[in-house]
């Protein structure tokens, strides 16, 4: 479980996160949502150790995150799928996940095995490059490279940007069931509000680095002044 508490971070003089306050409960989907610039990636980077806070706490079941190296964070069972998706285009699928491996260092072929069988089209392009694959294919590469390293933790930072419709369906059907058989806690942060809250149990929503909304996805889905003040779900 992360439990998040008073988090606020600076670049320069721009506030991206103002007290932020949450928690992420294990083998349950949080969503945090809100508009481009609401400070989303910047939590997830700061979650993983990538920026540093100016006040506030980010606790792991009983450990406390602040301060520690992000190879630490990433260690301790924090998996990050970036913004982007971050995989190698030049390198195979193969390669990208042997990659994810030898950084956690976890034993190769059982972990390869076990992410071919988990995302079985990545097993059908083993020897593909990266740069080859389809948007949905690509992120599911860079959710298995992650995922071979075993985290127990799981932040996924706007997956389903710039997939069509049915292809963003699919892929959150394969994160819900991601997170359902390995127990995980994952923290997914999306623009696109509806896919989302299709399958998060929680719901927190971001405005210019403040929590507006933080309850369960249910509430946060029926309730119209979210809708269209801050997640632009306009009917
Ligand atoms: N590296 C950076 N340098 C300066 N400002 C940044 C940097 N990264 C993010 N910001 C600012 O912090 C705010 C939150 O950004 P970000 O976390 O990327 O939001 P989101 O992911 O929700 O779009 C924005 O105002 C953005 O301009
Ligand atoms: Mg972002």
């Amino acid at each position: 479980m992360i439990t998040i508490d008073g988090l606020s971070v600076s670049f320069g003089a721009v506030q991206a996160l103002r007290g932020v306050s949450m928690s992420a409960e294990t083998g349950k989907i949080t969503a945090v949502l809100g508009a481009n610039g609401a400070g989303k990636t910047t939590l997830l980077r700061t979650i993983s150790g990538l920026k540093e806070p100016a006040t506030g706490s980010i606790r792991m079941d009983d450990r406390s995150l602040i301060h520690e190296r992000p190879e630490n964070i990433a260690r301790m069972g924090v998996g990050h799928v970036p913004e982007g998706r971050g995989v190698i285009g030049e390198f195979t699928v193969e390669e990208n996940l042997r990659l994810g491996a030898m950084m956690a260092k976890v034993p190769l072929q059982a972990g390869l095995d076990e992410q071919y069988e988990q995302f079985p089209v990545l097993g059908e392009r083993r020897k593909q490059h990266a740069a080859k694959l389809s948007g949905g294919e690509r992120q599911m590469l860079a959710m298995a490279r992650a995922m071979i390293a075993k985290p127990s933790v799981l932040l996924l930072d706007e997956p389903s940007l710039g997939l069509a419709p049915l292809v963003t369906a699919q892929l959150m059907h394969t994160i819900h069931d991601l997170c359902g058989s390995n127990n995980l806690t994952v923290i997914l942060v999306e623009q696109n509000a509806s896919s989302a809250l299709r399958i998060a149990d929680h719901a927190v929503v971001l405005h210019l680095g403040r929590v507006v909304a933080n309850d369960v996805a249910a509430n946060v889905a029926a309730n119209e002044d979210l809708r269209q003040y801050y997640l632009g779900m306009v009917e």
